[in-house]
């Protein structure tokens, strides 16, 4: 190995920065070149490729987003994209990428793999919704924000003994509802692999003022069928019945801005370190991930087909504690 290339895809996350530092500082440390490929695939086809050196990913492991640029690159979905960037990597004799992001960049780095040219793929993004990790980079940070708010919801809420819903991201998956809502202290939770309809929704508020809380909050998945549109469509259509009103807040990109926390840092720096080490060991077509707390790695081509189970006994349990 002399000269490996690292990205950032799709969906920014905090702790990228992290995990770009570590890349960098480690292959150095190892005698390579790094190279450092501007706003993700689109960058890769167009040839936005400059060296990265100890110093340029200094002061950076503190900051939110990715220094490095991201995208969502439909050309790079194509053959014809994938050529020009395999035609790239090989113009300046990169010999190996690494590629941090989540589902779909995940996918890019698996097409390239099975182009046969070497990538290593790094867990990031704030929906947790990638199989060959038990937790990305980017998901603690981003619960925290939703935690911030509904915290704050909490105080205004029980000054005025209203009930209120929290929409958080994670695209299909309800990952960061269901945790934001087991530790956030929700009275309901809506998620797409277990959808709940504004009916049941009200039960579980109703039931909040009735064991005396001054403040009710559900907090529901912007991929759950009944999101925040739906529910509070049906909650001001029916509110007379219902007896009382719904306010929503919807987080949206506010929880991937966040500036990384303790552990997406550390995440970030041991699977940024261990993406070179596998191109060290000339291992490659793998993903980096954490799995019951050890730096695991599995083939992007099990990656890309398998599906991320969600553990919904945390919902039972978010409901037996929310009295
Ligand atoms: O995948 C990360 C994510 O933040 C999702 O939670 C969300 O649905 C999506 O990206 C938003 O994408 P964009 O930033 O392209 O609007």
């Amino acid at each position: 190995m002399r000269r490996i290339a690292v990205l950032t895809s799709g969906g920014d996350a905090p702790g990228m920065n992290a995990a770009i530092r570590a890349t960098v500082r480690t292959g150095i440390s190892r005698g390579w070149e790094v190279l450092g490929v501007r706003n993700g695939y689109a960058g890769l086809i167009s040839g936005a490729i400059t060296p990265l050196g100890a110093r340029e990913v200094g002061g950076i492991i503190q900051r939110g987003g990715t220094m490095l640029g991201s995208a969502r690159c439909r050309e790079f979905e194509t053959g014809e994209g994938q050529s020009k960037a395999l035609g790239q990597l090989q113009q300046r004799g990169i010999d190996a990428l690494v590629v941090i992001g989540g589902n779909g960049s995940q996918s890019g780095a698996h097409a390239l793999s099975q182009h046969g040219f070497p990538v290593v793929g790094v867990a990031s993004t704030i929906d947790n919704d990638l199989s060959g990790t038990d937790v990305t980079i980017g998901v603690t940070s981003a619960i925290d924000v939703a935690l911030e708010a509904i915290d704050r919801l909490k105080v205004t809420g029980a000054s005025h003994q209203r009930a209120f819903l929290v929409e958080v991201m994670g695209r299909k998956c309800g990952y960061l509802a269901l945790m934001a809502g087991l530790t956030g202290g929700a009275d309901a939770i809506v998620i797409p692999e277990q959808e709940a309809d504004p009916e049941s929704v009200a039960d579980h508020l109703r039931a909040a003022y009735a064991n005396g809380k001054a403040h009710a909050i559900v907090v529901v998945a912007e991929g759950a069928r009944n999101n925040a549109e739906g529910m509070a469509n049906y909650f001001q259509l029916h509110h007379e019945r219902l007896g009382f009103d719904l306010r929503v807040t919807k987080l949206g990109h506010v929880q991937r801005g966040v500036a990384p926390g303790a552990y997406d840092r550390l995440l970030g720096t041991l699977l940024g370190a261990a993406a070179t080490e596998q191109l060290a060991n000339k291992s490659h077509g793998v993903l980096v991930g954490m799995i019951k707390g050890e730096v695991a790695t599995t083939p992007l081509s099990e990656v890309v087909t398998q599906k991320k189970a969600l553990d919904l006994r945390l919902l039972d349990l978010a409901h037996v504690l929310a009295k």
